[in-house]
Formats: structure tokens, sequence, C-alpha cells
């Protein structure tokens, strides 16, 4: 790979090579150097309440098995198997007391232990091959954060905490109550977008602007108006990153929560701002449920105050896997939630007012490279390049206004980081 596509330089002066939204090598590199190093999300602990509960799900192209082991904790394997590679498991989600391969009957435990063989039932003898060398292959690591369940396959990689670092300070706007923790309602929702993951986690990272114009005829027609609480000179909004995690957001609250607009949830909102204070400080709980949107590097999203959360699931560098879930306070009334679960399914679902505006953009924005003359152009990302502050309160790089790409610079700028490095010691922290 040319050097110069990773380079900086560009970026520092607001420019990006669209090449990174096309080529099939530097795809390649991300599948190597982000997704088979970076700390990725793998589930919610509440879709794994008790033994033997298990999901799969992705990390990379690489599928995976999430399972709540016999004593409570919780392990991730490749879903493959030892013998001729086959799915050991192949449902979405469910219970069971282990797994078996469906090729050759091999069965495993739930803690990824090779358990029985058909061979020796077959031949009335144990097997000559060592059994322990044949388990599922495990995750190198895995570790949560207040309910979140992440996983890396390198054993290098730094601790969870620290591969977070200060935006933990921002992800317990999210995560962090007196009301039993979080858990994702009921069902999660898979589509299937023909873009690059990075146009739609880079939207994620601090994209405010689109929001005013490409949602507006969507917010119109559900709210009677306009995205509101968006202003790039409004000193009271923020893009802040760390570690490449992004938080786009403004301090309006629950002035404007929930572009839903559902009264039960602002209601909700409402009645529980003390305590939010109380928990998060004045000004933590003025995001709570305000406009904004977050990526955790380097594919996992959610909305504050639509409260979807999901990943982009790589499937080529022109298509990308789109898991979504509902995150909700555990306590809160069960029609608070029903509400967020429905208020989520009409704004961001693949029949969702939001979601469908988003798609077509991405899908346009990322098949345009195909053109080899049009692939030669740079993209502009130098929006608020003269933003950045010192915020006595908010931890990371700081930059005032919601509509900004400083976010997105510091996505690309991690980005070019990782695929640089050829280990964890050469990343910057
Ligand atoms: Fe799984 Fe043979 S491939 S038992
Ligand atoms: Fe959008």
């Amino acid at each position: 790979m040319k050097d110069d596509l990773l380079a900086l330089r560009d970026l520092d002066d607001g420019w990006l090579d669209r090449r990174v939204f096309w080529d099939r090598d530097v795809y390649e590199l991300e599948l190597e150097r982000i997704f088979a190093r970076c700390w990725l999300f793998v589930a919610h602990e509440s879709q794994l309440p008790k033994p033997g509960s298990f999901l799969t799900t992705w990390m990379g192209e690489d599928h995976v098995l999430v399972v709540r082991r016999r004593d409570g904790s919780i392990g991730a394997y490749l879903n493959s198997c030892p013998h001729r590679g086959n799915r050991v498991c192949t449902a979405e989600a469910g219970t069971a007391r282990g797994f078996v391969c469906n090729y050759h009957g091999w069965s495993f435990d739930l803690d990824g232990r090779l358990a029985g063989v058909h061979e020796s039932a077959a031949f009335g003898r144990e097997p000559t091959f060592d059994r322990s060398k044949l388990g599922l292959t495990p995750v190198a690591q895995l570790d949560t954060y207040k309910g979140l369940v992440f996983a890396t396959f390198d054993p290098d990689a730094p601790p969870l905490r620290d591969f977070l670092g200060d935006f933990a300070f921002y992800l317990d706007v999210m995560l962090d109550n007196d009301e039993g923790g979080t858990e994702f309602a009921g069902g999660s929702i898979t589509s299937v977008l023909d873009c690059n993951w990075k146009i739609a986690a880079e939207n994620f990272a601090g994209d405010a602007l689109h929001a005013g114009w490409t949602h507006a005829s969507g917010a119109e027609a559900m709210l009677g108006r306009g995205v509101a609480g968006l202003s790039g000179d409004d000193t009271e909004s923020y893009h802040v990153n760390v570690n490449g995690h992004c938080w786009e957001f403004n301090l309006d609250g629950v002035g404007n929560a929930a572009t839903l607009g559902d009264r039960r949830i602002i209601d909700y909102l409402r009645a529980n701002e003390a305590r939010f204070t109380e928990r998060l400080g004045p000004l933590r709980a003025k995001m709570v449920g305000s406009i904004s949107s977050v990526n955790v590097f380097p594919n996992f999203s959610f909305l504050p105050g639509q409260n979807t959360f999901r990943t982009w699931q790589p499937k080529g560098p022109h298509r990308t896997e789109l898991h979504t879930w509902v995150l909700v306070n555990r306590d809160a009334p069960e029609e608070v939630k029903d509400a967020w679960r429905k208020g989520a399914m009409m704004t961001f679902s693949p029949s969702g007012v939001f979601e469908m505006d988003d798609g077509e953009n991405w899908e346009l924005a990322t098949r345009a490279n195909q053109g080899v003359v049009t692939r030669r152009q740079r993209l502009y990302y130098g929006l608020g390049s003269d933003t950045a502050i010192e915020h006595p309160e908010l931890p990371g790089n700081v930059h005032r206004g919601q509509v900004n790409d400083a976010n997105q610079r510091a996505f690309y700028r991690r980005w070019s980081e990782l695929l640089r490095a050829g280990t964890w010691d050469e990343v910057p922290s």
C-alpha cells in the first residue's frame, strides 16, 4: 500500500484520500490491524442472562460465539469447528448446554472445550488425538464496561479500560444509573447497506451537519418541525474525542430530548433530571436525552435520545451489515421502555424515517469512488479546524460547536495510526 494514502499530512489540512473507501488492500489491512486488534463490542450482558445463554456475532469478518459459561463468566470463541471448519452454532441467539457441529458431530461445552467426538461412538474406542488441543479458539481478551461486553483477538491490546481511556467519562452518561444499570430491549434488527463501514461510523462520530438537511423532511413529517438544537456557533455544543472514540452533543438537555418527541420519554427524563444531576453532575446531566451521536472506535455507534445502539460490520470494502438494538434503563417503567423501542423502530430501523435517509446517501457516496477519475479526487474534512478549546470539565480533545468535522478527523487519525503501526507499542495513546 502506498504510504501517502495513510499519511496524516493531508488530513491535517482537511483532506482525505477517497481510496480509503474503495480499495481492497486498504480493507484487508483494516481487517488485520483494526478489527483483529482493537476491542470490539460483542454483546450487552443482558443478552446473556444465565448459564448457557449465547449469541453469535462478528469481529471483523470472523464469526464468533459469545457464551455465558456455567460459572457465570462470559467466553467468546471463533464459531468454526477445528475439524473441517464448519460453523458449530448456526443460531443467532438462544440457550444451550453445549454445541454440536453439524458436519461430523463433534461437540463442545460452554467453555469451548471439545467434549465429545463422533469417532469414538463409531469405532468403540477413544480417539488417538489430544482433545485438549481441539477446543474452539477463544478470543485473546474479553472484558465488560458497565454492561457492555467487548473482546479483542490481540493478546497485546491494552486493557479495555485503557482502550476506552477518558471516554468512559462520557459513556457513563448512558451506562451509569441507579436504575439497575441498562439492558437491551428485546429483539434486534440486521440489515445490509452497500457502503463502506467507515462512512457510517464517521457519520455517528460527529456528522451533525447532515441531520438538519438529510433528516429535515423526516423530522417535519414526524414532529412538524426541523431538527432543533444544532448550531455551529453554539458555545454550548461540542465535539469531543478520546483515542478515536467520538461524541458530538449539545447541552440543551431534555429540551430537545429524543427527536422521537414521545411524551412518555420526555416526562420520564424530566421527572428524573434531579437524579441524573446528582449522579453525573450538572453538565453531563444535560447530555442525557440531548440530540447527539457517538462512535466507539472502530464500529460501535449509538444515538443518545433515540437510544439506538448498533455495530457496522464490514463485509468487503463496499458492503456493511448493520446490527441494531435499543438500550433502556433496566428499572425504567415498562411503558417508557416500550416507547423507546417503538420510537427507535420508527426512526432508526430499515423502515425508519431517518435510517432510510442516511442509507441512500452512504451507498451513493461509496459507489461514486468506482470511477477511476473520481477516485483520484480528495474529500474535504476541514470544517471547524480552528475550534479546539480547553474545557475545565470535559476530558479528551474538545472542539466548540456541534457542526464540525473535528471528530471525523480524529476518527481517521486513529484509523491511520492503527494501520501504520506494526504493534500496539507504536500506537500513540
Ligand atoms: Fe465439525 Fe467435522 S467439521 S465435526
Ligand atoms: Fe443520519
